[in-house]
This record gives C-alpha cells, structure tokens and sequence, in this order.
C-alpha cells in the first residue's frame, strides 16, 4: 500500500450550481480523504477539487450574462468554494484551468506530444456538443440529439484542427490494462473500458478553430486546447505549481493519484487521459474510481426536469452529515441509484436517530444514572475482540472503495450494541453495570472512530459528549408522513 493518498474530483463546469449528484462525488471523495487521513497522517493525504474553466459553452454563458468569460469563471470559482466549504468538504486545494501556471502546463504537455509526432493536422467534420465539450458521429445521436442531453442538437461542426494519435497507444493500453486490473474501479468499470479499447481506438481531434475562450496551442496560435485536453491535465498541473514546489508534491503524490469520476466521463480519464500522459512522458496515476448516477424519483437531474436538488438546502432542514449519510449509504460505488425524500427521512430515523444516536445517548445516560466514569472502567478481552471483527470488516472494505458496505457494517456495529443493552439489563439492580457500561464506552469509542470519514460534523460532536458524559440529540428525529 501507497503511504500517501491523492484524490481529485472532477473539475466542474461553471455553468451550473451543484445539485445532490454532484454533491455525491464530492461527498465521496472527502470520505476517502477523510479516511486515509486517520490511517496515513494528514500531510500524506492531498485532496483537491475545481473547476473547468474554458470552453465554448461558458464563453457562451458569459456572453448571455453580458459579462467577461473571466468575470464569469471568477464568479463560479467563489461559488463553488462557498457551496463545498459550506458543505464542509475538506478539500487541501481548489483548482482552476485559468491559473496562469496550469495554462502553462498544458501548452508544455501538447507541445511535448507535437513534438514527438502525436499530433497531425486534419479537419474535422462532424456533430460536436456543447454542453458535454465532445464530439459525436452521426449514427452516436439519438433523434438528431445528443445522447447525453436529450434536449440539446449537437452542432455540426467542420473545421481544421490537430489531431492526436490516440489509436497509436490502443495495444499499449490494452496490454496496461491486462497487467493492472485495478486502474479501473469497480470491476464492472474495468471490464467496460477494456471492451471499448478491445473495440479499436480512433485519433481525436484536439485543437479548436473557433473557440476563443481557452489555451492558445503553441505552435499556432489561431487554433485553442480543447477543453478535455486541458481539463485532465488539472491533476497533474497542481502538483508542479510553485507553491506545492518546495514540498516536491509531484515526486509525493502524483504516483498515489485516484480519480473519482462519474460513468459519464470514465472514457476520458481511463483511455484519453492515460495515453496523453504517455505521450509525453508522464507514468499514469493510481486509479480511476467511477460512480453510478443519482437520479430523482426516477428523473434524470437537469434543468429540464426541474429537480436538482440543492444539497445546502437539503441540509438545512436533515443535517448536513444527514444528507451526506443518505447519499453515500445509497447504493453500492459504481451503481445508479434514486433519491427520494421519504428514503432519507426513512434512513436518517431508523440508522442516524434511533440507532447511533440512540445508543449514545442510553449509554451516556446510563452511566450518569449509575453514577460510573468512563474514565474508570475497561473493555472485557473477549468483548474487545469481537468489536475488532466489525474494525477489521470495515477496513476491509474502505480499502476496496466499498464505502456503502463499510457504512453497513457501522450500523450493524451500532445495532449490536443496543441489542446488547437489551439483553444484559444494565438498569437492573442485580445487572454488572460496571463492566456493561464498559464495554458500551469501548464500542461507542469506535463507533465515533469508523464514522469519522462518513459524519464527521456528528462524528467529533458524539466524541464530545462521550467524553463529557452529556447526553445529545445529534440527529433530531424527523415526523415522517404516514
Ligand atoms: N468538466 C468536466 C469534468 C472534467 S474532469 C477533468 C465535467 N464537469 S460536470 O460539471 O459536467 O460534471 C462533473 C461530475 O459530476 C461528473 O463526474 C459527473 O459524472 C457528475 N455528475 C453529474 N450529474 C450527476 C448525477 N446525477 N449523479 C452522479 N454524478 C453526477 O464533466
């Protein structure tokens, strides 16, 4: 195991404010930071999320909002800090395609893979759209749209540009697939990007003629980076930049890379991005972790359905670690799943409420009635072994990114210790509420330890009370309706 620990999130774009699906990955990602953070010490761990910047739809954007595309991205830049600080995301770094050194960067990298022949001039005529920033062929629409929004008809697009000979790293990344079964996460994920190199690669154009608001290419300078070929390199580009220079953050961290991305653009980062880096020169990241989508009682999340779900409002009135809870206890990493109301107030109650909280708050309860200090009493040996059987399955499963199934084992964790109250009576005069007790400390002890990566707002709080034998209502019970 790697003795540091990198995690990116996808670089938003700056044309929508979060909504819960977004809000998942980064939820996501904090927990592994939050996670590997405990087991490996906070300055090995480097987490960072942002925002991609350039482009023809946001110069599109800031041209309706009468405004620069600078100003614009300026503007979404501060929101997307204030939402994921307000949500309490603890990312080490926010970045973005318009800091001058990524710009840099990427001119450096397309010109190291110019020069050693990657790219050739072509034109390019087809369907491109904007809101993906990708290119289709006729036959990949559906009813003239674009397959992934429905609403939208791609441009048809005819114009010159660089072409990048992706088809020329097809057998080397297939044979780096086959010697590296976990580049790709879940398995199902592996197995799809395998296919689709099996399947034959084709050279990608990746200049644009038209598009004013990005990266000049060096060598000519009419033409600009297309914006996935600028965005990846993001990962890379932060660990260069003169600040994280002096601590040598490419040498610490960029072999220990993860990408956490959603199916939607696994392609890009699993096929695209491994054979830029190749071409100039660069050893791949970790891993590439991919996530299923979140859908709305059954919906698609978009504009058009009226139904992105801001998180910050969600978390107004279910906690912010509520919302965070019932997102990331959903569903198994790599699979789709719905959201509803009435599932998260079902989850929040039963598992938050009545189970963690509950049980913390008998215990603590318990304690004073009997007038004990946790300080003074112990863990029973045997009892001590079975709680680390939960520890060990829980690790377990953190370390294959089984977040939901780490959660469950949380709970059972919890479940078994209120069933163990039940059984064992400490309230009872003849009960040995002593060693009861005592061992109730120990699990909630670890308890608190295990959620920290999940709650940890509730997961510091809990330790407070536990420490100060105060009992508390983390998670008020919501009325759910009948
Ligand atoms: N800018 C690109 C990423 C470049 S990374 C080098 C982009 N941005 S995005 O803002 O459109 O999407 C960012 C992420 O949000 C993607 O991982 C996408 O999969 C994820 N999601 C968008 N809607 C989602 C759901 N409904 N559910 C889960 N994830 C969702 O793509």
């Amino acid at each position: 195991m790697n003795k540091n620990f990198y995690i990116t999130t996808p670089i938003f774009y700056p044309t929508g404010t979060p909504h819960i699906g977004t809000a998942y990955n980064v939820f996501i990602a904090d927990t592994l930071a939050r996670y590997y953070r405990q087991k490996l010490g906070k300055e090995n761990v480097f987490f960072i999320t942002g925002t991609d910047e350039h482009g023809a739809n946001v110069a599109k954007k800031a041209l309706d909002e009468g405004i620069t595309p600078q100003a614009y991205v300026d503007g979404y830049a501060d929101l997307y800090k204030r939402i994921w600080s307000s949500l309490n995301i603890s990312n080490d770094y926010f970045t973005r395609t318009t800091h001058p050194e990524h710009e840099k960067f990427i001119q450096e990298l397309i010109q190291k893979s110019y020069d050693n022949g990657d790219l050739y001039e072509g034109e390019y005529s087809g369907w491109y759209c904007e809101s993906c920033e990708a290119y289709y062929k006729e036959e990949d629409l559906v009813d003239g749209k674009c397959p992934n929004h429905p609403t939208k008809t791609p441009l048809f697009t005819k114009e010159k540009n660089y072409y990048f000979k992706l088809s020329k790293y097809r057998d080397w990344l297939l044979d780096y697939l086959k010697e590296n079964e976990q580049f790709v996460r879940p398995q199902k994920w592996y197995n799809y990007i395998v296919g689709l190199v099996e399947a034959g690669l084709n050279d990608i154009p990746v200049t644009r003629a038209n598009v004013k608001w990005g990266v000049p290419v060096p060598w000519d300078t009419e033409q600009t980076i297309y914006v996935w070929y600028d965005a990846l390199p993001n990962y890379l580009s932060v660990l260069n930049f003169d600040e994280f220079k002096p601590q040598d953050y490419y040498n610490k961290f960029w072999l220990a890379a993860h990408h956490l991305v959603g199916k939607d653009i696994l392609r890009f980062h699993a096929i695209l991005w491994p054979a830029m880096l190749k071409s100039a020169g660069y050893p791949l990241p970790e891993q590439v972790i991919v996530h299923g989508f979140f859908t709305v009682d059954g919906q698609k999340i978009g504009k058009s359905n009226n139904n992105a779900i801001d998180p910050v409002e969600l978390a107004a009135k279910y906690t912010l670690d509520g919302v965070r809870y019932a997102l990331l206890s959903e569903f198994q990493l790599g699979n789709d799943g719905d959201f509803n109301f009435a599932r998260l107030e079902i989850k929040y109650n039963s598992d938050l409420a009545n189970n963690f909280g509950n049980l913390l708050n008998r215990v603590i309860h318990l304690a004073n009635k009997k007038e004990l200090k946790f300080s003074d009493l112990e863990v029973e040996g045997d009892y001590g072994l079975k709680v680390n059987e939960f520890v060990n399955a829980y690790h377990q499963h953190f370390e294959n990114l089984e977040i939901f199934e780490a959660i469950q084992v949380i709970n059972n964790l919890c479940t078994w210790g209120n069933q163990y109250v039940n059984d064992t009576k400490p309230w009872e005069a003849g009960s040995d509420a002593r060693t009861i007790l005592g061992n109730l400390n120990h699990l909630l002890k670890v308890v608190i330890e295990l959620f920290v990566p999940v709650i940890p707002d509730s997961a510091e709080k809990a330790r407070v009370a536990l420490d100060g034998q105060q009992t508390i209502i983390l998670f008020p019970k919501i009325e759910t309706e009948k």
